[in-house]
């Protein structure tokens, strides 16, 4: 029996084109890849694999022949993640991004294609902190570590890529703090039965560790240290708030005078700013020398030195071993630039010490 005409036709309808238009070039992405990647090809059975390369298009990142960028890549690498990413962009634009994820190098932290690590990390997150973060195996030795540190769990406080709020962190404090703590009876003790609620935690407790119980800063200003609360805030507000007995810089000179005498010298504009001793001092303790909020260089670097797009201070400075102190007198100067002296040994002075002051 043959097969009815009409059939036939249909198939050879079906079958010619193919046979006759030639095949656009095709290649076995990413099995042609593989035969001299072996490497990559492991990447697929690593735990946590990327969903663009799981499809098994090296094309969709690399150009095979030729390109731009290192690593084959047309796109700039930050880019490229970016174009798919609007989420990470979108961080990227808030007031505290992360440098290293706005310098575009995301594949510090992730590897473009899989991990043995959620979110394609290339380590665990405490790992990966510290690599860049040197304190971080520091603060992890002190006496006094916070609880959610030695977890490896720096995420619960800040994020990875950029935030609204300074210090890359998740909120602000005090929210922050209370997502985990309780104000109950024995947190109001603790804090000498006053309503501390709205108060910024970290001007008296380092957020990572410390030497000291309750994770109090270590340096601390003897009035405080004696608990003399109401030496500086008398009762406190009828709320219960923390109002001060007096201007602030009206406070400090009763027990410093001599700073007072700063105020003969011709240069002394800084006593005289917004919050005047508080610009560079902790009321109450610090981490720092000399009760300052923060070490010298980042308290200075606050007002000065601080453009927007000026690169780290890391990358700038060429005295970066001195103190800013060693050449300025921050209370007040005779010479131009709160500059300690005008002569040209300056470069050559020992750092001073207290007893200057
Ligand atoms: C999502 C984008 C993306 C996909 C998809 C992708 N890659 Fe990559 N690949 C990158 C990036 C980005 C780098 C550079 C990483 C770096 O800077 O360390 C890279 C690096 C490489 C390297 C050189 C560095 C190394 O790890 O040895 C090779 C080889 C490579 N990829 C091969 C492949 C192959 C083969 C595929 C397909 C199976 C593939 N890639 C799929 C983004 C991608
Ligand atoms: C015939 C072998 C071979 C094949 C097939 C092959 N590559 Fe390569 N590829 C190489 C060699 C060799 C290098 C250079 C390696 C080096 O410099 O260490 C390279 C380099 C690369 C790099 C850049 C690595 C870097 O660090 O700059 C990427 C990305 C890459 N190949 C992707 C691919 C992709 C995607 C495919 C499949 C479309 C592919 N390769 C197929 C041999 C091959
Ligand atoms: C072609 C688009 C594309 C490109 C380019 C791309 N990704 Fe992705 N990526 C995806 C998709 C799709 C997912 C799956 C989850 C999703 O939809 O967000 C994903 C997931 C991720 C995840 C895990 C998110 C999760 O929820 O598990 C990370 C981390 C990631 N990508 C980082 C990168 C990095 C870094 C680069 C640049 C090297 C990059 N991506 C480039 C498409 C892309
Ligand atoms: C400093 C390290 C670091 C850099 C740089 C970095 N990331 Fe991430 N990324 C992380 C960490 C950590 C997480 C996990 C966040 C979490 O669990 O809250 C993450 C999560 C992600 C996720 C999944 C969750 C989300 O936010 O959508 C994507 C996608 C992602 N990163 C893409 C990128 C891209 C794109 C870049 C480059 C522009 C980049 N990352 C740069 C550390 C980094
Ligand atoms: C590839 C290096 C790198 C990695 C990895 C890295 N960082 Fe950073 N981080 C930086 C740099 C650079 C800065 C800016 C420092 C400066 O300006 O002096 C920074 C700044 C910060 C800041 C201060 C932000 C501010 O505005 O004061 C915090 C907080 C921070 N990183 C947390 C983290 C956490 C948490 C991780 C782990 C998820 C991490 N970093 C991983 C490089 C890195
Ligand atoms: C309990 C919350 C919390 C945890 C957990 C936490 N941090 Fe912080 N971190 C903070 C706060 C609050 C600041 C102060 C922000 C500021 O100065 O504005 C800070 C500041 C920083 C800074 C910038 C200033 C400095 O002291 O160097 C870095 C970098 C940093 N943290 C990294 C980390 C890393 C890495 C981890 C994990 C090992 C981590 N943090 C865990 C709350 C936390
Ligand atoms: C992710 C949860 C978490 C966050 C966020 C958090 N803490 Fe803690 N904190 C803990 C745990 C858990 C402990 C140990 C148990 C306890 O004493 O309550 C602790 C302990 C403390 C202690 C007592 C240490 C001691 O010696 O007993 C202080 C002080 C403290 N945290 C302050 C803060 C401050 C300030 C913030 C905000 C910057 C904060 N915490 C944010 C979880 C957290
Ligand atoms: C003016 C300084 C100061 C401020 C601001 C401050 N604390 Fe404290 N905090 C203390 C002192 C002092 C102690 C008692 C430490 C001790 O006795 O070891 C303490 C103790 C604690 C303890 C341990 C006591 C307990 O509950 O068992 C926690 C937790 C704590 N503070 C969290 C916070 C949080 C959260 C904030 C912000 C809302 C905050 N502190 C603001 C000074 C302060
Ligand atoms: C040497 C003076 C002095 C002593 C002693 C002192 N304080 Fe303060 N305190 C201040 C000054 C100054 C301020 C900042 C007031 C302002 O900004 O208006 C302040 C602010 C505060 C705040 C508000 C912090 C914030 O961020 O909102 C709290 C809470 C506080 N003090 C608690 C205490 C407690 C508790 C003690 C005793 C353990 C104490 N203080 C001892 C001077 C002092
Ligand atoms: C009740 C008196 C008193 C008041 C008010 C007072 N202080 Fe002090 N302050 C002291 C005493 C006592 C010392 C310790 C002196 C010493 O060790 O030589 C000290 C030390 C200091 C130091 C040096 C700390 C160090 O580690 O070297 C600084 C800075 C300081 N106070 C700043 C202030 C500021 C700013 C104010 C106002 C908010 C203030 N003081 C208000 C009594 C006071
Ligand atoms: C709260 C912001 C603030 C802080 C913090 C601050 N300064 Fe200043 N500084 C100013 C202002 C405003 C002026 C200009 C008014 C004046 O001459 O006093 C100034 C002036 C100066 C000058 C003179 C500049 C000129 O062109 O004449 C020097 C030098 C200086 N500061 C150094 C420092 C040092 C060093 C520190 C840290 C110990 C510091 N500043 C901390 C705000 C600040
Ligand atoms: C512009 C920043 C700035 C301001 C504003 C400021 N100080 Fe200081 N203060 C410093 C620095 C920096 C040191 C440490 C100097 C050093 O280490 O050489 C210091 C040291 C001190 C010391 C310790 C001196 C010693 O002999 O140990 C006292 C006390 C002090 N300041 C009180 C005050 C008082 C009170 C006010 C307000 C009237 C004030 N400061 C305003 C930056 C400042
Ligand atoms: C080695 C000595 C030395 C050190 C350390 C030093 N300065 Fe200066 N600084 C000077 C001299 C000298 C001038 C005057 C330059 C001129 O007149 O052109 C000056 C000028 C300034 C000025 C005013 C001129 C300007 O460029 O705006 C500021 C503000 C300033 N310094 C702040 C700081 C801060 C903040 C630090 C610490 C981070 C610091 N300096 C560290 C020597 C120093």
């Amino acid at each position: 029996m043959s097969r009815p005409p009409k059939a036939l036709g249909a198939w050879l309808v079906l079958l010619l084109p193919h046979a006759l238009i030639a095949q656009p070039v095709t290649v076995d992405e990413p099995a042609v890849c593989f035969e001299c990647h072996s490497d990559i090809a492991a990447d697929a059975s690593k735990k946590h694999v990327h969903t663009a390369f799981e499809d098994g298009k090296c094309s969709t990142c690399h150009n095979p022949h030729a390109a731009k960028h290192a690593a084959l890549l047309d796109t700039d690498k930050g880019e490229l993640c970016l174009s798919c990413h609007d989420g990470v962009r979108d961080e990227l634009q808030l007031s505290s991004p992360h440098v290293p994820a706005l310098r575009g190098e995301c594949s510090e932290c992730h590897d473009p294609h899989a991990s043995a690590f959620p979110d394609q990390l290339n380590k665990r997150p405490v790992v990966l902190c510290q690599d860049c973060h040197s304190p971080v195996q520091e603060w992890l030795a002190r006496p006094v570590v916070h609880d959610p540190l030695p977890k490896g769990d720096c995420l619960s406080c800040h994020v990875a890529h950029g935030s609204g709020v300074s210090g890359l962190l998740q909120k602000t404090v005090p929210s922050l703090c209370f997502d985990c703590h309780k104000s109950d009876q024995a947190f109001t003790t603790a804090h000498r039965g006053r309503d501390i609620r709205g108060a910024d935690c970290t001007a008296c407790h380092d957020p990572h560790s410390g030497s000291l119980t309750g994770l109090l800063r270590e340096n601390q200003h003897s009035p405080f240290a004696a608990g003399d609360c109401e030496r500086c805030h008398g009762s406190g507000g009828d709320d219960g708030s923390f109002a001060i007995q007096a201007d602030v810089k009206t406070l400090c000179i009763e027990c410093h005078r001599g700073v007072e005498s700063f105020e003969e010298t011709k240069f002394h504009g800084h006593l005289t700013q917004g919050e005047s001793c508080l610009n560079c001092h902790n009321p109450h303790a610090s981490n720092a020398g000399s009760l300052l909020a923060a070490e010298q260089q980042v308290v200075c670097m606050r007002c000065h030195f601080n453009e927007p797009g000026r690169k780290p201070k890391s990358e700038y400075l060429t005295h970066d071993a001195m103190e800013c102190s060693n050449c300025h007198t921050a209370h007040g100067a005779e010479n131009s630039k709160y500059l300690v002296t005008t002569d040209v040994d300056l470069w050559r002075t020992e750092p001073r010490t207290r007893s200057t002051w």
